[in-house]
């Protein structure tokens, strides 16, 4: 293997040519599949001589021609990655090019593949290159046609981007169909389909009337499955026109759903592909997580049409600009569709157990990374949920209509181009004269800052002062970092738990004044731009409790010198219910560590009676929503603490977590039981937030009950099991048994899985359960699931439910022996030859190896070392691996 070569965002330059007309001619076959394009090409600088350098890889060169002259070997430079033209024709010319591939070998699952029987596409990001030679590269965009043919009764269904614009039989049982996109792309959002598939349809009338067909294409045994994804099509279709004004630009949309996907789904233009996960749901296969996740991604890539295909990336390095956006905007869609503040509680939960620790591990890079070898690791949770996050800060700096004017004017300027996050910041600021300061160190600096907070009150001159000093931790290649510009909202409690009237706060000499005739301002944005700084609120006449940071207004680590019965306090009161959750997990996390200490020194355990109570009051609040509540009772998941540690000690934070839920169950046991009594779902199932809810603080509460050692509970489970009516509830029920070993756990398990033995989805659910379990010694049972008739390395949902849940395990995959470390060494080299992509999204799972004591960094060196001593090693898993060790 040649040296892997790193990429860098600085040495960006425009292309020396550009595409105008792409037509690609496809003829699917089973040993082979050939493509034909015709490229019409022209300088960027009119009368340029410089080559022309076309990516191509597993590709066999069949012939290429320019303006209609084939080329001889000598006119053109070929090696494994690149297709040269030394000296192109200066001024406009055509380019054909044929060439050879074979999908039906392609396990990368990236360019053209088979899945099922069928063909499909996975261009993004520089998969185009493994189906034809181009300049793979999201700046070049043009006009393209598709020509498909294949036989008629194999692949009897023929899709590409845009219109269809004819069709036919052909001789040999074969037959065509043409497609046409009118508007100019990048490659990336290349896709075809080509197959046996059966299609729900629909049509969405845009509000300026235009008709669009809509249909939604699986495998003819799964088209019942589609009516949820549907459902949620129009409902996004309908919500972008509502909130950015933004209408669908094609006459027909497709989705196909195939079972084997690298991700979760690809924007294609007016053809998007979906992991089959992500589109299949009825009430008893699916439950409500997966309800949830079907409209947020199916929006998400609806949403691209805008953020991302009508105005897409210049480069990738700008990759957030498009997924940071769309994030935002598919989180906004599930929020005013459910519950906004439950859906900002998740979306906060998960930056915070994904995100931050990416954040402050090797890996850790900015939401506009400076460099990368292989791009496809970049597509992350920093990219991704923090790039959301830095777009969340426009709105709240900006406000609804500010937020809305920005949006406007990034389409007036950039529709139909490629731009980067600078272009985005300009048409925010532009479009609402604003002072942003600092804010585009939010794209270049890794690390989570480090925000501290003191206050004090002052009963003479009636003011309350907040100081702020912050910090952004040193990460890999950034050792020292400037001040960023963070907005903070704030509120004021009184005693009585109600938002004090605002008047002014002072900062540095400026007076800011709330006065407005009309409403009384019970919170404000205050804006940090420097290392120390401080606000002081006037006209405050008594101490208040300050709730700060509400709604979670900066992907922040805030750390306040709140007591903890100022938190009680909040965690009742707050009018920012984000907040009232917030207050509640950080006296959970405040407890949890101290109870670790006490565990690692060997002292008994003892739970806070403040804690019950506060859970007890929570879990009784009749005012509250129930999902809320759910939430709330919720104890940070245990990654979040190792987080927080100064060594991460998985057996501790696994000991602890485990003795506060069961230490809860019995306390509240009865508050548990009528939960569950009163919360059985009706018959019928209904997707909406209030079913949802209830199905979600019942199974709360059995998680909780199910961690006693009580045959009345067992008894329970096992009803709720044998009684539900939809898999929300019957998994949750399945869960709780398979807490504890034992025969029942057995039993349960076996009788799920002969159950649903027919339907993949179900059966990942299955694996992925076992896999993440804490029970001792897991890892030979999922050593021999791997040999499970349903298990495939090859398929990636299978991978992640099995090998992936298994990471998520603290206890099993951070074992002591090392056992765990050695099943996912020896994964990671089987599968890395089959789907390097898939390879290094589990290697990741290694890279925090420094977090842990040295006998446990010493087992996980050893992993990372044996892989990177393998031989053949990919990219994608050479990158994550070396950056681990370095
Ligand atoms: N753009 C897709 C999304 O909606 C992600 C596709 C990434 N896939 C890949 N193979 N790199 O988020
Ligand atoms: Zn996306």
């Amino acid at each position: 293997m040649d040296a892997p070569k790193e990429i860098f965002l600085k040495d960006y330059k425009s292309p020396d040519y550009y595409f105008d007309t792409v037509d690609l001619k496809f003829s699917l076959g089973e040993e082979k599949t050939i493509v034909a394009s015709k490229i019409t090409v022209f300088p960027r600088v009119e009368g340029s001589s410089s080559p022309l350098d076309l990516n191509g890889v597993d590709l066999k060169l069949i012939l290429i021609k320019v303006n209609g002259k084939e080329l001889k070997e000598g006119d053109y430079y070929l090696d494994s990655r690149h297709l040269t033209l030394p000296s192109p024709p200066s001024g406009k010319f055509t380019l054909e090019i044929v060439n050879e591939i074979q999908p039906q070998k392609n396990t990368s699952l990236e360019g053209l593949y088979k899945s099922s029987g069928n063909f499909c596409t996975q261009c993004e990001a520089e998969g185009f290159r493994k189906i034809t030679f181009y300049q793979d590269r999201p700046d070049i965009m043009a006009k393209y046609t598709c020509h498909i043919e294949a036989d008629k009764s194999l692949y009897p269904v023929l899709l590409s981007n845009g219109n269809l614009i004819e069709q036919g039989d052909l001789e040999g049982g074969k037959h065509y169909a043409v497609w046409e996109d009118p508007f100019k792309k990048p490659c990336y959002l290349f896709a075809l389909v080509a197959g046996q598939l059966e299609s729900r349809d629909d049509i969405f009338v845009t509000r300026s009337g235009r008709q669009v067909s809509l249909r939604i294409w699986t495998l003819a045994q799964d088209v019942p499955k589609t009516a949820h994804a549907m459902y949620s099509l129009k409902a996004a279709m309908k919500w972008d026109e509502d909130v950015f004004g933004l209408e669908y630009d094609l006459d027909l949309f497709n989705i196909v759903a195939v079972p084997d996907f690298n991700m979760g789904a690809m924007e294609n233009k007016s053809l998007n592909i979906f992991n089959s996960r992500l589109v299949l749901a009825s009430p008893e296969t699916a439950s409500d997580a997966d309800y949830a996740a079907i409209l947020g991604v199916i929006g998400h890539e609806y949403f691209h049409n805008w953020t991302g295909n009508r105005v897409t990336c210049r480069d990738w390095f700008q990759l957030s600009l498009k997924e940071g956006l769309t994030v935002f905007r598919d989180q906004e869609f599930s929020s005013d569709m459910g519950s906004r503040t439950v859906k900002r509680i998740a979306d906060v939960s998960r930056l915070r157990n994904y995100q931050f620790p990416q954040d402050a591990g090797p890996m850790a890079h900015p939401v506009r990374p400076h460099s990368y070898i292989k791009m496809d690791n970049f597509y992350t949770v920093t990219v991704y949920q923090k790039g959301a996050e830095v777009v969340r800060m426009y709105k709240t700096l900006l406000g609804t209509q500010g937020f809305r004017k920005g949006m406007n004017l990034y389409f007036k300027r950039h529709d139909r181009q490629a731009v980067t996050c600078e272009d985005f910041f300009a048409a925010m600021r532009d479009a609402n004269d604003a002072e942003f300061a600092n804010f585009l160190h939010w794209y270049s600096q890794a690390g989570t800052p480090v925000v501290k907070v003191t206050s004090s009150y002052n009963a003479n001159a009636h003011t309350f002062s907040l100081k702020f000093s912050q910090e952004v931790p040193p990460t890999p290649g950034q050792p020292v970092k400037e001040p960023m510009f963070i907005p903070v909202a704030v509120g004021l409690l009184d005693s009585s738990g109600k938002d004090m009237h605002l008047s002014s706060v002072y900062h540095y000499g400026t007076l800011q004044s709330f006065v407005s005739n009309s409403q009384p301002v019970l919170s404000t944005v205050l804006r940090l731009t420097k290392k120390e700084e401080e606000f002081v609120f006037c006209d405050i006449f008594e101490r208040p409790i300050p709730s700060l940071l509400r709604g979670y207004s900066a992907p922040i680590r805030l750390e306040s010198d709140l007591s903890d019965s100022d938190l009680f306090f909040l965690l009742a009161h707050d009018s920012d219910e984000f907040n009232r959750w917030e207050a509640g997990q950080l006296l959970a996390r405040k407890l949890m560590l101290s109870l670790v200490a006490d565990f690692q020194q060997n002292k008994p355990l003892a739970l806070n009676p403040k804690f019950v109570q506060g859970l007890r009051s929570i879990l009784s609040d009749r005012s509250l929503d129930k999902e809320f509540i759910a939430k709330a009772i919720t104890l940070p998941a245990e990654g979040e603490i190792m987080d927080m540690m100064e060594v991460a000690d998985p057996d501790a934070v696994h000991a602890v977590r485990t003795f506060i839920r069961k230490e809860l169950a019995s306390q509240l046991k009865s508050e548990f039981l009528s939960t569950v009594q009163n919360n059985r779902s009706s018959k019928e199932y209904v997707f909406d937030h209030l079913n949802m809810a209830r199905r979600a603080l019942k199974n709360v509460a059995l998680a909780y009950l199910a961690s006693l050692e009580d045959p009345e509970i067992t008894e329970l489970a096992l009803h709720e099991y044998n009684t539900a009516t939809n898999m929300t509830d019957q998994f949750a029920a399945l869960a709780a048994i398979a807490q504890k070993p034992g025969k029942t756990r057995d039993d349960v398990l076996a009788d799920f899985c002969s159950k649903w033995q027919h339907d993949y989805l179900v059966v990942n659910k299955w694996f992925a359960l076992q896999a993440m379990s804490d029970i001792p010694g897991n890892v030979e049972n999922v050593h021999n699931l791997l040999n499970h008739p349903a298990f495939d390395l090859r398929n990636p949902n299978k991978v992640y439910s099995l090998i992936g849940g298994f990471c998520g395990s603290p206890v099993n995959f951070h074992a002591k022996d090392g056992s765990g470390y050695k099943f996912l060494g020896e994964i990671v080299l089987q599968l890395d030859k089959l789907n390097p992509r898939v390879a290094s999204r589990m290697v990741s799972a290694f890279s925090r190896w420094r977090r842990f004591d040295e006998s446990r960094q010493k087992l996980a060196k050893a992993q990372l070392e044996m892989i990177m001593s393998a031989n053949g090693l990919s990219e994608n898993v050479f990158e994550i691996a070396s950056k681990s060790l370095a």
